[in-house]
């Protein structure tokens, strides 16, 4: 008897990793005789700041269970945050801590109780995380951007992400509104996905779905993502929380609590002491603002054009001349590793994603190897 076999592999239910086929590209700009630029992941590279450094060895001596719903402090940073930078009033209590928010993206349908015969509905160019953690509760996905032709299935849940990985696209308040209005008539919960919301470029400050423009000073059905990784620097601390309705973060700390999905308690120290200070977050703005300005002028210089992009971490950029994977193969050749936009949904099919998560040394390399194309 093969009793494998009669298991549901929840496995078998995902897509193959897509990043293994960026392999031999990679090879290819790892070849360059002055080195790779690697801006295909996004990954932060500039040091923690000193101030969450300190406050995480201050609490290293940390014997015993952290509370899974996180210190009264951390909680409060985190709502005083929200109100201070997003003009969003949340309680305390409404607010969940998370082990970065990926693992939040990724579980978040199955401990709302989704499975199958339900429908979730996520970006059409989209973090693939979302369709991933649908696929895992048994759940339907539908990769849309738009609400109104979704057949009859029930929708239980909407991703929205905004600004959004890897267009760089923001929403704004009308479209949220619009968003939420539909959702709360037809009993749908809608999860936004903020973690780049402080990196707004042009037009605008990034709106979360919990300001009072958006949901009229309730946050029912609603619950918003953030995350310190790239804020400040903290994605190898995992470091994040959710916020929102408050019988929904009850609902999910209590099935929290039962899985033991806990924010280490030197984390929370350090979370709550970068939430506590904007000094730090505003020189990496800034850091980041002088990378992007670098990497578009030298793109579009080389043929490159850029959509949306006004905010986040990457440039959405297509070239004339070339697909998704023909950019990739061009710009590797020359030693400057991207994504292609088809990891991110078949409407990628023409644009590359370029991170500039890179440090300034390596951003002027790839700069410059660009302008040489050009
Ligand atoms: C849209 C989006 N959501 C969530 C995450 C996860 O971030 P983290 O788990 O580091 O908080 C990322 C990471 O790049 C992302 O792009």
């Amino acid at each position: 008897m093969d009793t494998m076999a009669d298991r549901r592999r929840v496995a078998d239910r995902l897509p193959t990793f897509p990043w293994d086929r960026l392999a031999p590209h990679k090879a290819t700009a790892e070849a360059h005789p002055d080195g790779a630029v690697d801006l295909s992941v996004g990954t932060p590279v500039d040091s923690v700041p000193e101030r969450v450094r300190e406050a995480l060895a201050a609490a290293s001596d940390s014997p015993g269970y952290p509370a899974t719903y996180g210190t009264p402090q951390l909680r409060a940073a985190a709502a005083d945050w929200l109100g201070r930078c997003h003009g969003v009033s949340a309680d305390p209590a409404a607010v969940l801590p998370s082990l970065g928010s990926k693992e939040f993206v990724a579980w978040l349908p199955t401990l709302l109780g989704l499975g199958e015969g339900d429908t979730v509905v996520h970006p059409e160019l989209a973090y693939p995380t979302y369709d991933v953690g649908i696929r895992m509760s048994g759940a339907a996905p539908v990769a849309s951007d738009g609400l109104t032709a979704l057949g009859p299935a029930p929708v239980r849940l909407v991703w929205v992400n905004s600004p959004a990985n890897p267009t760089g696209r923001v929403l704004g308040v009308e479209h949220l509104r619009k968003v939420v209005a539909w959702a709360r008539e037809r009993g749908a919960v809608v999860a936004s996905d903020e973690c780049y919301i402080g990196l707004g470029w042009e037009g605008g400050d990034p709106v979360s779905v919990l300001h009072p423009d958006v949901c009229g000073g309730s946050h029912e059905g609603l619950i918003a993502l953030h995350s310190l990784s790239k804020r400040s620097n903290l994605a190898g601390y995992r470091a994040a929380f959710a916020a929102g309705d408050q019988a929904l973060v009850d609902e999910l700390l209590a099935v929290r609590k039962h899985a033991g999905m806990i924010m280490p308690g030197p984390v929370q120290a350090a979370m709550r002491a970068a939430l506590d200070d904007d000094d730090h977050a505003r020189e990496q703005k800034d850091r980041y603002a002088a990378r992007r300005t670098a990497l578009r002028g030298a793109l579009e210089a080389a043929g490159w054009r850029i959509t949306h992009s006004e905010a986040g971490l990457y440039l959405w950029a297509a070239h004339p001349e070339h697909d998704a994977w023909g950019s990739v193969a061009l710009l590797a050749e020359h030693g400057v590793l991207v994504a292609p936009g088809d990891f991110y949904g078949p409407a990628g099919a023409g644009h590359v994603r370029v991170a500039f998560t890179a440090t300034d040394e390596r951003v002027e390399a790839a700069a410059k190897r660009l302008r040489a194309l050009a």
